[in-house]
Formats: structure tokens, C-alpha cells, sequence
């Protein structure tokens, strides 16, 4: 029943993807999943890559949330039901390198979807083919400048200048490459977890806020503090 005082909370779903491998998608879906739990969100992460390497990760971690759970395309719908009746505000989709069937899925089911790129020529050669993907399913995108040169903002700049001409909205700022972050990773963790002061940390803490903004995450959510989304099989 509706009291008219409180909007519904809808839980937002974010596909990140990107047809070029290794520009960073796990590391972003788990990056800003990190951020948006410590941000009090409910969180739900889901993996259809086979690889299973945000499955892994999360393995390898101690904390329990963020949630992680792979999934097949043919699952999905009912897996983010249960999250939404789990009360989860945020869930992030980790999909696989080059055409898959689980890509479009995930950018179906998606309310916007993230495009992270490195600063190189065959990642800007392959953005176009991700961006047409949310394009035709009518779901607006951001680009993710990832692993830039830690000093200079040139490739920033080229960067977004590429994107603007694809249309694509760039999300800011751009990441640097930094040890921080696979060091993390080797722990299961997330740079704003192991190094929260340092600078890999402050750039996802301001991308997290950049995206979060974007696709309008937590405007309306009630916060539900120390419960955690959990996905039953
Ligand atoms: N900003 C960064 N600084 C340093 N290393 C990074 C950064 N972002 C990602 N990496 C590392 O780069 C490697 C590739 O990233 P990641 O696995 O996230 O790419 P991917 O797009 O998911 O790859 P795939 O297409 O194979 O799924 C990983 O080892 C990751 O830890
Ligand atoms: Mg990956």
C-alpha cells in the first residue's frame, strides 16, 4: 500500500560491458560494488562471464557483502527478481569479452550500462560495436576511461573526445593504472578497502558518486543499514 509520503524504491541494475578483453569490466563491477555497499546500498553482483573471475575474487575475500553470484542468461530474470524482492537497491553485471549471448542479455535486463576503455587504439576501435548494443536497447550508456598513464590528463582528454564523437557520455574521472588496485585483488578486496586514503581509492570513491549520480541510484532507496541483499538458489 502506498502512503503517498515515501517514492517505491526501484532497484537499479548496471551491465558492464565491453567487447574488448581485459580493459577492466571485473575490476569495475567490483570496484564500484565495493563503493556502493560502503556506501550503505544493497548490493548484488552477478557474473555471466564463464570465467568466473568476480566469482573468484569473491571467494577470496572475508567480507560477505558485496552478495556474488554467477549466473547464465537463461537464470537471470529470476535472479534479479529475487534480488528485487530482497530489498537490493544496486546490482552490477560482469559479462564476457567478445560477442556472447550473455552480453545483450545483461544490457536487456540493464537500466544503463558502463563501457570501460583503456587509452588504447584497439579499445577505441571496439567501443562503437558495445555502444550500438545500448544504443538499440535503448539504454543510455557511460563510457570509463580505465588505466590511463597515472601522470597528464592527455589521454583523459583524447579520450573523451573519441567518445563525444560516438555520442557516449564519459563518465568522470578516469582511472589510473595503479598498483593498488591488482594488489587488492589479490586479496579479494578493492583499493578503497586496502589503501582508502590513497589515490586509486579517491578515484573510485569519485566515480562511484559520478555513476551514482548518473543512473540515479539511492535518490529514492531507503536505506536499509546493516541488512544485506541475499540471493537464495
Ligand atoms: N586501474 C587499474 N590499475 C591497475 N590494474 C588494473 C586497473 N584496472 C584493472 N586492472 C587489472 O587489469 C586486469 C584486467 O582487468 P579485468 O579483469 O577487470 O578486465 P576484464 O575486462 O574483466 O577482462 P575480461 O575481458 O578477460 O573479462 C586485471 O588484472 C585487473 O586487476
Ligand atoms: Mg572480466
Amino acid at each position: 500500500m502506498h502512503n503517498g509520503t515515501k517514492a517505491s524504491v526501484h532497484m537499479r541494475t548496471l551491465a558492464i560491458a565491453m567487447q574488448k578483453g581485459g580493459v577492466g569490466k571485473s575490476w569495475l563491477t567490483r570496484s564500484l560494488a565495493v563503493a556502493a555497499s560502503q556506501d550503505n546500498l544493497n548490493v548484488v553482483v552477478i557474473d555471466m562471464d564463464s570465467q568466473q573471475s568476480t566469482v573468484a575474487w569473491s571467494e577470496r575475500r572475508e567480507a560477505d557483502a558485496p552478495f556474488v553470484q554467477f549466473s547464465t542468461e537463461r537464470e537471470l530474470p529470476a535472479l534479479l527478481k529475487r534480488a528485487e524482492d530482497a530489498g537490493c537497491d544496486v546490482v552490477f553485471i560482469d559479462t564476457p569479452p567478445a560477442r556472447s549471448t550473455e552480453t545483450p542479455a545483461a544490457v536487456d535486463a540493464a537500466d544503463m550500462v558502463l563501457i570501460p576503455c583503456t587509452p588504447d587504439i584497439e579499445a577505441y576501435e571496439q567501443i562503437a560495436r558495445t555502444e550500438r548494443l545500448a544504443r538499440l536497447a535503448g539504454k543510455p550508456a557511460l563510457a570509463v576511461l580505465t588505466m590511463t598513464q597515472p601522470s597528464g590528463k592527455s589521454e583523459q582528454d583524447i579520450g573523451q573526445e573519441i567518445f563525444a564523437n560516438l555520442k557516449l557520455a564519459m563518465a568522470l574521472p578516469s582511472i589510473a593504472r595503479l598498483k593498488a588496485h591488482r594488489d587488492a585483488a589479490r586479496e579479494g578486496k578493492t583499493a578503497t578497502e586496502t589503501e582508502p586514503g590513497g589515490r586509486a581509492a579517491q578515484e573510485i570513491a569519485a566515480l562511484w558518486m559520478c555513476i551514482k549520480e548518473q543512473a540515479n541510484i539511492g535518490t529514492n532507496a531507503v536505506v536499509h543499514k546493516g541488512k544485506r541483499a541475499k540471493v537464495q538458489k
